[in-house]
């Protein structure tokens, strides 16, 4: 008897167990943290609702939260993420119950989170917090049975805190994000390496000596920019926070206002978490043939009405590049519908990344599991020692030895009578 699901063709099965598999390869801390699951059912009997990008290292936390003892049920955090041949091996050879098809319109992406709700979770785990959102405004008799959460990216943790500052949030959850084995790994690298990955497959150009703007110089901004930097491009960054632009400016990129930077570019990201960051205006000012991508975690970054008010036509001109034909003649082009563009265009973060993120999700669903009793309805950060000893099973996997601290440069570094 097949688990409940609603995926596009379950036929797709065999394929995705050999792509997670492949992405297994490059997983060993989750792998470490599946096997004590296995022994010690952390999550026994539990019911959850995870709402995450539907990839292959997606799959392989699934299976550890599966074996760890969890009723789970997938939906995806985004409608074009989903690698349909994934959600029909979940399902068919690991027994998951997964509700995402590849393409999926609005409508269908909250049918789907609803239906991963069904079974009344105790646990919850969001990537971008459509489920907290869903369960808080829609499905608010759910929420009594609903223990704890997790949530996995900046966007997400900023709308649980203004949650949470509201008196709104109805159950504690963890951040994720917050984690340095999260933020600086995942964001950093993560999305550098699969932006990138995402634009040259979506279009194939070159990026050497081309004028690339990134807008916002977070941790997911830094990546893409140094990544871009050495594919040879010349790198323009735009800011709002002072300290953030003069890093940019010191890490030796130019940084300049949107206004300017969109008379000069040839490929625009946005990665800001915020609206409008392209708007009317600096469409206006861009450059006939002006290539414009988003690897924030909503579409609201560059303003798509403005566009599409703008323009006179549209036609797909290759998988995931829309060209938009403005009234005075000029050639935009929109790259993954202004969706995340490494997971519109390409199969996101690799493993290896992923493989921290998601063994931060991993524990700290058994933390919250855990400790929910104890906790108030705040945003709650995982403890220092989860960071350190996922980067320590890390380093160990990659065959890295580093040095510890002998007992007199212990004792040095914790008084406060020794100086020179
Ligand atoms: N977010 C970014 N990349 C991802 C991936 N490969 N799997 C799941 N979530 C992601």
């Amino acid at each position: 008897m097949p688990v409940p699901h609603d995926v596009a063709n379950i036929n797709l099965a065999p394929e995705g167990v050999r792509r997670i598999d492949w992405a297994a390869r490059e997983m060993p801390v989750l792998r470490l943290i599946r096997e004590r699951f296995q022994r010690d059912q952390p999550l026994k009997g539990i019911r959850m609702t995870a709402c995450l990008h539907v990839t292959t290292e997606t799959a392989n936390l699934a299976i550890t939260l599966r074996d760890a003892g969890a009723d789970l049920r997938v939906c995806a955090s985004n409608p074009l993420s989903t690698q349909d041949d994934v959600a029909a091996a979940l399902v068919k050879e690991y027994g998951i119950s997964v509700f995402a098809t590849h393409g999926e319109d609005n409508e269908t992406y909250y049918r789907h989170i609803h239906q991963a709700l069904e079974h009344s979770p105790q646990l919850t785990m969001d990537d971008g917090a459509d489920v907290v959102a869903v369960l808080h405004k829609d499905r608010r008799d759910l929420l009594p049975g609903v223990v704890g959460g997790t949530e996995e990216t900046t966007t997400g943790v900023i709308r649980l805190r203004a949650m949470a500052a509201d008196g709104a949030l109805g159950y504690p959850i963890v951040a994720i994000n917050e984690a340095d084995t999260k933020h600086l790994f995942d964001n950093r690298y993560g999305t550098g390496q699969s932006t990138i990955d995402g634009i040259i497959r979506a279009t194939n150009v070159l990026l050497a000596g081309k004028n690339f703007v990134v807008a916002g110089y977070g941790w997911c901004g830094r990546g893409v920019a140094s990544r871009a930097r050495g594919m040879g491009a010349q790198v323009i960054v735009t800011e709002v926070d002072p300290v953030k632009a003069l890093e940019a400016v010191m890490d030796g990129y130019r940084v300049m206002p949107m206004a300017q930077a969109a008379t000069e570019g040839d490929i625009f990201v946005t990665l800001t978490g915020d609206l409008n960051v392209i708007d009317r205006q600096h469409l206006e000012a861009m450059k006939d043939g002006a290539i414009m991508a988003n690897s924030g975690h909503f579409d609201s970054e560059i303003n798509l009405k403005a566009l599409t008010a703008m323009s006179e036509g549209r036609k797909r001109v290759r998988d995931s590049v829309e060209e938009f034909r403005i009234q005075d003649g000029r050639k935009l082009y929109l790259l993954g519908e202004g969706r995340l563009v490494n997971l519109a265009a390409a199969e996101g973060h690799p493993a290896a990344v992923m493989d921290m993120s998601f063994a931060n999700q991993a524990l700290g669903a058994e933390w919250i599991a855990l400790n929910h009793a104890r906790l108030e309805k705040q945003v709650y950060e995982l403890p220092q020692e989860v960071d350190e000893e996922i980067a320590g099973l890390k380093l160990h996997a990659m065959g890295i030895k580093i040095d510890y601290l002998t007992d007199e440069q212990k004792r040095y570094l914790t008084s406060w009578q020794e100086g020179t």
